[in-house]
This record gives structure tokens, sequence and C-alpha cells, in this order.
């Protein structure tokens, strides 16, 4: 097992560059297995749900080469649809890409249901509802989804009942070689959302209106392969812009597009934090005392839920009494109880935290609870003068590309050490 352990309490200053982004990076991949062709992916985050995508589409046939650090050439020709092992796509919530790029590529998919991080109830109902419509037959049993389109794919108008990520992204998966138009109504919006249309449209997809809530595919016959670059990670230059602010400190962002950051900026701007966009980086400046604040987690271009544990650090450390309103899951606040362990005044009711700022946070030995609810002990830890560690890191290497090495170079006092299980500090108490 590993944990990384924080002496905390130094203001970070430098430069910190921010990788490519996980959640444009996963269906991507997985819409390689349409092109039927060579593809090759730059600016690939190193992470392990990266390489977990890469090992579920070697076992399905596809020929995966690192080219180098960042940039990955996947060959899909000799593709096996239905191939993906059962125990590595349980692994992580985005293997359900694999159910519309399968479709799209063999016009069936069977695959087993997805993982993922706990926040409540996560159904995939409108990934269903999406790929009915388009003329499939679905089966969820014994632990697997197996979706027919006995007659082809035909374009349809979806008008999705919430609006989803997944959802939206599965179903243009599914859709780019159907027959005929497929339109998404309350699609989302999120950048990742158009970043994965512009892969699809490099390789020959004819998707308009990604970006807005009403996207138009009209069917193609055949992909080919192609040459792209996934874009900057928001949510990775998210929770370093709210370290710099819970630190005191003073960092320049690289690698970003500040227009997908602009909900994060509003709202440092409003505690207090100054944020200057340049056109490929922001940089973050704690200006004094943190005002309070109130924030409602919303789809793009709303603030986003996957910064929502991150804030609520940062909120612990404001004057005065905030609230961090959850708009997305039923249940987003487990890592609270961690945050307590570190003195933070916190009251959860239903989806609403009450947070009462504390002049300090003190350290502890904590628990990544899940992916960025870990990034956001992180920034407990190096918020909180002495030292703090953080267990259950696999978790934050799901989805933060080498964090401990950037926020060494921007002078924490961060490492990560290997130890015996029975030394875990859970086990210790229990
Ligand atoms: N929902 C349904 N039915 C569906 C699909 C979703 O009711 O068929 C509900 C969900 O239960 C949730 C809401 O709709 O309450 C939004 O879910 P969405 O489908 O948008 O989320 P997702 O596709 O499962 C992706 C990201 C998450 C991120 C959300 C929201 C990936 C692999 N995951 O999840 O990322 O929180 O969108 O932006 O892209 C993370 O990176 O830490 C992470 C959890």
């Amino acid at each position: 097992m590993e944990k990384i352990v924080i002496n905390g309490g130094t203001p970070l200053k430098g430069c910190i560059e921010v990788s490519g982004m996980k959640n444009a990076a996963l269906p991507i991949l997985m819409g390689c297995l349409l092109t039927e062709d060579k593809c090759v992916i730059e600016n690939l985050p190193e992470i392990d749900d990266v390489t977990l995508s890469l090992k579920i589409l070697k076992t399905m046939g596809l020929s995966v080469r690192m080219l180098n650090r960042n940039t990955v050439e996947i060959d899909s020709t000799h593709a096996v649809g239905g191939s993906a092992p059962i125990d590595l796509v349980r692994k992580m919530r985005a293997s359900y890409y694999l159910l519309g790029a399968e479709l799209g590529r063999f016009g069936r998919a069977y695959v087993g249901y997805p993982g993922g991080c706990d926040f409540g109830v996560r159904p995939i109902d409108q990934h269903i509802k999406g790929f009915e419509a388009l003329g499939a037959e679905v089966n969820v049993e014994g632990g697997y989804v197996e979706v027919l389109a006995g007659d082809g794919l035909r374009g349809n108008n979806i008008f999705f009942d919430v609006i989803t990520v997944g959802g939206t992204m599965n179903v243009m998966l599914a859709a780019v070689k159907a027959n005929g138009t497929t339109i998404i109504e309350n699609a989302a919006r999120e950048p990742h959302i158009v970043d994965l249309a512009n892969f699809l449209n490099t390789c020959g997809a004819k998707i308009s209106g990604a970006g807005t809530d009403t996207i138009k595919i009209k069917g193609v016959e055949k992909l080919h392969g192609c040459s792209y670059a996934i874009i900057p990670d928001m949510i990775e230059a998210g929770t370093y812009m709210l370290a710099a602010a819970a630190t005191k400190g003073s960092l320049k962002i690289k690698n970003v597009i500040p227009k997908h950051l602009e909900s994060i900026t509003a709202k440092l701007a409003e505690m207090g934090v100054e944020v200057i966009d340049d056109d490929e980086s922001v940089t973050v400046t704690y200006r004094g005392t943190l005002n309070r604040i109130n924030v409602k987690t919303m789809p793009y271009p709303g603030f986003p839920t996957d910064m929502q544990p991150q804030m609520g650090v940062l909120l612990c450390l404001a004057e005065g009494v905030s609230l961090l309103s959850e708009g997305v899951y039923d249940n987003r606040f487990r890592y609270v109880e961690e945050l307590k362990r570190m003195g933070a005044i916190v009251k959860v009711d239903g989806r609403t935290a009450v947070i009462e700022g504390v002049s300090k946070l003190s350290p502890a030995q904590i628990k990544a609870m899940d992916l960025r609810a870990g990034a956001a002990m992180v920034i407990a830890g190096l918020a909180s003068k002495g030292v703090t560690e953080v267990e259950d890191i696999h978790h934050i290497e799901r989805g933060y590309d080498d964090i401990v090495g950037k926020l060494r170079m921007v002078g924490a006092d961060i490492k990560k050490v290997s130890f015996p299980d029975e030394e875990s500090a859970f086990v210790k108490a229990n």
C-alpha cells in the first residue's frame, strides 16, 4: 500500500503544468474502436484510468503502442467485440463508453456493468434509453449489459431526462455510424463533449452542435484514423488553483483553456483571491482573508461537481459560514468525516454542507474516499502546518498525473511512501 505524506504549511509558489483531461481521454480512447484504423492520441495524461483503458483495449485485440510518455498509437483493425474482461471493466466508470463504441462498430455490445467512484446511485438508464431510440435492444443480466441492433442502428431524436455527460458521449459514439441523423436534446455541454466530437469529426464523423444542448449527428458509413491531441484537464487545473489559495500561495497554472475555468475563477474572485488569465495560463494569488461564499454544483458551465470536495476544503478556511450544495449527485460528501478529523466544522444536511470557517486545519491521518475527495485531502494537508498522511491514494492516482511530483516543483514538502497494510491508521483504529 502507498500513502501520501505531506509536511504542510508552506505557501505554494511557482509554475505548474496541467496534463490532458481524463474525462476526455477515456471516451476518445474507447472511440478509437470505431475507426478500424490507426489513431495517434497525444497529450494523454499518465494516470491509472488511462493505463486501465489501454489494458482493456489490448485484451480486446487492439494494438497499443506508446510513442512517448503522452502519446499512444492505437490500431483497432483486429478488435474483437464483447471481449473486455469484466474484472478490468468493473474498476472504472468510463468503461461504459465501450457500450457505445462496440455498438457503433459491431452493431452489438457486451460489456460488464461499470464501476467507479461511489456517490450514491449512478444509473445508466439514459444511456439505455438512447441506445433503444437508435433501434437497439438492451438487456442487463448477470452483471453484464448486452446491446443488440439486429437490423442496424437508425438515427433518431433523443431527449435526455437528466443532463448526463456519459449518456451524451455514449449516444454520440453509437450514432456516428448509424443510418440517418440523430439529434440529442438536453445534451451535456462539458468541454470534453466538444473534445470527443472534435476527435470523431477528425476521423470523418459529421457532428455539429457539441457544446450546446442540441447535438446533431449525421451518420457516416466509415470512420478513418487520425492524429488528435486531448484538451487540458480543467479539473486538474482547478484543483491546483484552489491549492494555491488554500496555502496562501501564488501559482501560475499553465496549459489551460481559461474559458473552461470561468466558474472556478468567478468563485475564487468572490472569495477575494486574485486570478489573472492569460492565453494559456491562469495565475492565482492569495490576497488576504478568504470571504465566505455559497457554491452550488451544476452541469457545465456551472461550478463542476468534480471540484466540490476541493472547494469544501477552501471554504473551511474562509471567514464565516458558507453553504456548499451538490446539484449533480445524491451523496458526494463522504469526505466531510475525514475533514472533521482535521478540525473542520461542517454539517451535512442532504445535498448541502454548512461549513463554518476555522482559523486553521490541523494535520491528521486521513483517507482518500474517492478521486476528487482524495485531491481535496491533499489540499487540506498542504494547508495545515505539520504532518498529514493521506491513505487509499489509489483513488487519486486514477485521475491525477504525478500530483506529488508537480506539487514538489512548487515548493510542497510532499512524498509518496509505501507501507505494509498493518501500519494503516484505520486498521490500528479498529
Ligand atoms: N444519471 C442518471 N441516469 C443516467 C446517467 C446519469 O440518472 O443514465 C444521473 C447521475 O446519477 C448523476 C447525473 O445524472 O446524478 C449526472 O451524471 P453523468 O452521467 O453526467 O456522470 P457520469 O457520466 O457518470 C462523468 C464523469 C464524472 C463527473 C460527471 C459529471 C467520467 C468518466 N466521469 O460521470 O467524473 O462527475 O460526469 O460531470 O467522465 C471524476 O472525474 O471524478 C468524476 C466522477
